[in-house]
């Protein structure tokens, strides 16, 4: 496990969704990487986790009660969101998002995103209906403009076995959107194009003429800028690796494919970095039908 998150503070607002379980693994992982975890419950999540389950898990006492914190002298309402460096409030309810939204603070959670001086991520996750109702839209769109940042849900099968968007997403698309915002955003801005993994030059319809790379420092490249801010389009050769999330990724498999692309596709790009295993060699002539070994 990498110690990607090492020493960065962060506090996991975890309030009253079915999903509140998924996020249990999330806080797992974070502190596994490093992470400083802080778990703030709602009354309603706790009613659906154990705090137990938090506190084993980050390593940390679980907050649940402001006025609690604050007599047993642990720590203050604005204390959290002010040492923090970054506040993820995963799953959001329809409820809390409206409070946030409207600026309540009645519990811990509330008043540790007013207090917050870091960036706050909301994960949504509700059932469809309430997630297109139009107060919900409404509430979502005025956390963006007061600069929070939303994690968009998902489409799959809902808890209560309906399906539409409401979902929340999985946690390397989720990871990657925490770790874009704590490093600063220098590459924004910039579109980049990168190429990656090796060509497949054909021999005969079922042989081809290759390497052996397996295409991760293109890959680590497209996923570091896009973490800094850049728009990626990522030119691969065939690999077995996952796109970064939120990079574009185009396929080609031949040296000639991977040339025309990135030659149809520069002119957009303000950097181009070649870390693909181009072929140096090809058949002159492929041949259409499959060479027997007999011929060799
Ligand atoms: C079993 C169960 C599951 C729930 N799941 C969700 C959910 O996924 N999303 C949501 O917005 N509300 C859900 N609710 C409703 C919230 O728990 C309720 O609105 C509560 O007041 C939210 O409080 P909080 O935002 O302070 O945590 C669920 C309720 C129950 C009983």
């Amino acid at each position: 496990m990498s110690n990607t998150f090492c020493g960065e503070k962060i506090v996991v607002g975890v309030t009253g969704s079915i999903a509140a379980f998924k996020v249990a693994g999330w806080v797992s992982s974070l502190a596994k990487e490093g992470a400083d975890v802080r778990v703030v419950m709602t009354e309603s999540a706790c009613r659906l986790v154990t705090p137990l389950t938090f506190a084993a898990l980050s390593g940390n006492p679980v907050l649940t009660d402001m006025f609690a914190a604050e007599e047993a002298h642990s720590i203050s309402h604005i204390q959290l969101g002010s040492e923090a460096d970054l506040v993820l409030i995963a799953p959001a309810t329809a409820n809390t998002i409206a409070r946030i939204a409207h600026g309540f603070g009645d519990d811990l959670l509330t008043t540790t995103v007013l207090a917050a001086s870091c960036q706050v991520l909301v994960a949504p996750a509700m059932n469809s209906a309430m997630l297109l109702n139009p107060a919900t839209k409404k509430n979502i769109q005025l956390l963006k403009e007061v600069g929070h940042e939303v994690i968009e849900p998902v489409s799959g099968q809902m808890a209560c076995k309906t399906d539409g968007p409401g979902r929340l997403p999985e946690w390397d698309d989720v990871r990657e959107q925490l770790l874009a915002s704590l490093v600063e955003q220098d590459l924004q801005g910039e579109k980049i194009l990168i190429t990656a993994g090796p060509t497949r030059e054909a021999l005969d319809p079922a042989r081809f003429l290759s390497n052996r790379s397996a295409g991760k420092m293109g890959y680590a490249l497209a996923r570091t800028a896009k973490r800094r801010g850049a728009d990626v389009l990522l030119v691969s050769g065939p690999t077995s690796l996952p796109t970064p999330h939120g990079v574009k990724r185009l396929d080609i498999q031949t040296a000639e494919e991977m040339h025309s692309t990135v030659v149809e596709s520069c002119q957009d790009m303000s950097v181009i970095i070649k870390a693909a295993a181009v072929s140096d060699f090809c058949p002159e002539h492929i041949r259409a039908d499959k060479v027997k070994k007999e011929d060799a």
